[in-house]
């Protein structure tokens, strides 16, 4: 049974940080996406489709653009009931307010209610897909796969591994991460949509044993993705040169111990050194850009220049960043381009927030409007409250449209979202 799926809709053919827009991005006033067995099986101007599928079961979005589903690089699902917490700098945010949620996570029913919760808030904003950091406990992983299975969501996670410098029911030890971040990989990557991320927190709370136990893992299981965090606020760096005095910078210490590669992430890289860019370069390595984390813990601002060097995806980084909304993200990347002197086209922002993140996750079925990629959608209403639909009334073109949306959009915009052609949001969505 095919469905098709109709609204304006809008492809990339290229990457626009790249490639000039005219060459990039398709745009259909009046398209349509064909659905069959939860894959896109063709897109393109909605009267070829209906003509080309005739006994579809036909949805119509009237207006409403219709996108791939965004793709948050970079999330503590753990975080989700402490986001915008007051008052602190990483480290201490860390102690305050992180470290005492995480601690709950030893409790399966706690860890399922938040993973529950979790994915339902980031559907309810249009995220299809996330790269999520567990806690130090594996029945946290255990509960934001089994969250994901039952909504056929396409998760990324890992156990975090600490083993020093965070609470006594924080640590784990350099053979217990290997062990049961061994167990969860054999058990959960490639099952069904879930794919297993190997997860050293950050070098401030691994041994160097720890560091190494899970360089082996990454080895013994190349094709797994490797999830950190690398130079995000200067006090950390400053700590992690105290902690590793024979490295050469933050990013050494992850090299050293086989934790740099190409299916790596390494989270916020903000304060890096012109040896860090290159070596990650050199690698392919993907960065990943946290914005309204990096504004609201202080943490600095990215470089968005890295876009021409290597992968970059964008990220939420909940709940140390203030929002679970991927407009809000792509909101906030603009800001802090523009206090870089850069100012993102939104096809670029789009871009990031859905192929980018799929690139940098090394995932080609996701992330794309395109044959053959997973129907996992979002579908945006451009004229979600009174002040975004006065602005985008006025509106000369498709990008004029769209801006109002991502600069002030939040969950009201988002009229449905389609994990494998399965409409997630109930009531009917407003065509606009
Ligand atoms: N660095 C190490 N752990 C974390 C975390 O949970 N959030 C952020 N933003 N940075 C980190
Ligand atoms: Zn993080």
């Amino acid at each position: 049974m095919t469905s098709l799926i109709l609204g304006q809709t809008l492809a990339f053919t290229a990457d626009p940080f790249a490639t000039d827009l005219t060459d990039a991005v398709v745009h259909h006033r009046h398209g349509a996406v064909a659905v069959e067995d939860g894959r896109i099986v063709a897109t393109g101007p909605a009267d070829r489709l209906r003509a080309d599928y005739p006994g579809a079961k036909v949805t119509d979005h009237g207006q409403n653009l219709i996108l791939p589903g965004f793709v948050d690089a970079h999330v503590h699902y753990p975080q989700t009931a402490i986001i915008a917490s007051w008052g602190k700098r990483l480290i201490d945010w860390l102690n305050t307010y992180t470290f005492p949620e995480e601690a709950r996570f030893g409790d399966p029913a706690y860890a399922g209610e938040i993973a529950n919760r979790y994915l339902d808030l980031a559907l309810a904003h249009g995220t299809t897909s996330a790269c999520s950091f567990a806690t130090i406990h594996p029945a946290s992983v255990d509960a934001v796969f089994e969250a994901a299975a039952t909504r056929d969501m396409a998760i990324w996670a890992g156990k975090t591994c600490m083993d020093r410098n965070a609470p006594d029911t924080l640590r784990d030890t350099a053979q217990s991460a290997y062990d049961d971040s061994a167990a969860l990989l054999s058990k959960w990557h490639g099952a069904g949509r879930a794919r297993y991320v190997i997860t050293p927190r950050f070098a401030p709370t691994s041994t160097p044993d720890q560091l190494s136990a899970l360089g082996a893992l990454w080895s013994e299981n190349p094709d797994c993705m490797m999830q950190t965090h690398l130079s995000e606020q200067t006090d950390e760096i400053a700590w992690v040169r105290d902690l590793f005095p024979d490295a050469r910078d933050y990013l050494d210490t992850y090299e050293t111990h086989g934790l740099l590669g190409e299916r790596g992430l390494y989270g916020h890289s903000i304060h890096l050194t012109d040896r860090e860019k290159d070596r990650l370069s050199d690698v392919g390595a993907a960065v990943i850009h946290c914005p309204t984390s990096n504004t609201f813990i202080g943490s600095g601002l990215f470089d968005m220049g890295m876009t021409a060097r290597m992968r970059v995806g964008l990220a939420t980084d909940t709940g140390g960043g203030s929002s679970f909304s991927m407009l809000r993200t792509m909101a906030a990347a603009y800001e802090v381009a523009q206090l870089r002197g850069t100012a993102l086209h939104p096809a670029q922002l789009l871009y990031l927030a859905t192929e980018g993140s799929a690139r940098a996750l090394m995932a080609d079925d996701i992330g794309r409007l395109t044959p053959g990629a997973m129907a996992d959608l979002v579908v945006l209403d451009l004229a979600s409250t009174d002040a975004i639909a006065q602005r985008q009334a006025q509106a000369d073109d498709l990008w004029e449209a769209v801006f109002p949306t991502i600069m002030m959009g939040d969950d009201r915009a988002v009229a449905q979202t389609y994990v494998a052609g399965r409409p997630m949001k109930s009531g009917l969505s407003r065509s606009g």
